[in-house]
């Protein structure tokens, strides 16, 4: 299995070049914010979307100026996203640190993160990258609407497997799909094959955010982001999902009235995890995740055979395997 360095290195000068660009677009010379610019570029993240980005190109010809863009562009704009994301769930960590919404609080986190979304539009229009934009704007709009359906449905706790699929389509899979989809459109022209990478990186979103709500279910997790946050912000994710189905009426309400009334119940909560675990929630979450690892893998592998496919490959192993 390849570890996520050894995937890295054919492209470790196109991610210092990306990573300089990255730093210049978040320069600012307002006090406040150059600070917290300062703060969110100590912690890099694992870069996973550049790389999406980098490799789809490369799979179609040359990596350009204008790839170098889109990797920056998406960064910028996950970026922002996480650190609004952070207030939404109130999570005091990120990548192993205290989130902006912790040290700053929401009003400031708010704020730095519209900073980092307006730099991205600007880096894409002061570049006229007009069919990057378009596709990572539209990415951004699904991830607003896939946050705000995951909080109605928090509200309502009436959730179905159905639905958690197409909050995570919409607040995860939808950004990574346009890695894939802009990565190719800085190369070719061709729009069914940007289509077939865009679908690809779709199934690919879907298995990465399976993963991450199954972290949500580890004690000590490696990810540098709390555990058990899911439940205490009445999140109801896919092993819980899975749970709940196999229940009768009774037993289900006991479940959801945890979740509405006693989310911050250690104990309890802990009660419903264990519930979780026993029920095989947790390996069916993860044979979910195979499933469109697997689907995102065979549309992948209908091209042809060549470095840049095997490191896509790598990295789309890599989303369901991760420790982080
Ligand atoms: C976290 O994404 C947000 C999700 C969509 C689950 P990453 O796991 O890619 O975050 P960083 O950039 O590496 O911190
Ligand atoms: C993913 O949501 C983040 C966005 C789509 C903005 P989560 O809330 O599940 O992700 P983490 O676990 O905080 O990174
Ligand atoms: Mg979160
Ligand atoms: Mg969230």
């Amino acid at each position: 299995m390849a570890t996520l360095s050894n995937i890295k290195k054919p492209l470790s000068e196109e991610l210092k070049t990306f990573q300089k660009v990255f730093r210049k677009s978040v320069k600012s010379k307002v006090p406040l914010l150059d600070v917290i610019m300062r703060y969110i570029l100590k912690s890099k993240g694992k870069q996973l979307r550049p790389l999406f980005v980098f490799y789809s190109a490369d799979l179609f010809g040359e990596i350009n100026e204008s790839t170098y863009r889109a990797a920056t562009l998406i960064e910028l704009m996950h970026t922002a996203t996480l650190v609004h994301d952070d207030v939404v769930d109130d999570s005091f960590q990120r990548r192993g640190r205290f989130s902006i919404n912790y040290l700053w609080k929401n009003k400031i986190a708010v704020l730095a993160g519209d900073y980092l979304l307006s730099k991205g539009m600007l880096l894409a229009l002061e570049n006229k990258e007009y069919n990057v934009l378009e596709i990572v704007s539209r990415a951004v709009s699904d991830m607003s609407e896939g946050e705000l359906l995951q909080l109605e449905k928090a509200r309502k706790l009436d959730i179905s497997e159905g639905i958690y699929y197409e909050i995570i389509q919409k607040k995860t899979a939808s950004l990574l799909a346009s890695c894939f989809a802009t990565g190719a459109a800085t190369v070719t022209k061709d729009v069914a094959e940007i289509e077939r990478m865009r679908q690809i990186g779709e199934y690919a979103g879907i298995a990465f955010q399976i993963k991450d709500d199954l972290f949500d279910f580890e004690i000590n997790n490696k990810t540098g982001k709390p555990s058990g946050i899911d439940i205490k912000e009445k999140k109801m994710t896919l092993p819980l999902i899975y749970l709940l189905s196999k229940l009768s009426m009774l037993e289900k309400r006991k479940i959801i009235n945890i979740v509405k009334r006693h989310n911050t119940d250690e104990k309890k909560v802990g009660w419903l995890i264990k519930r979780v675990v026993e029920s095989g929630g947790i390996e069916y979450a993860n044979g979910k995740m195979l499933e469109y690892k697997n689907k995102s893998l065979n549309l992948l592998k209908e091209f042809p055979d060549n470095q840049a496919r095997q490191a896509l490959i790598s990295l789309i192993e890599y989303l369901t395997t991760r420790k982080k």
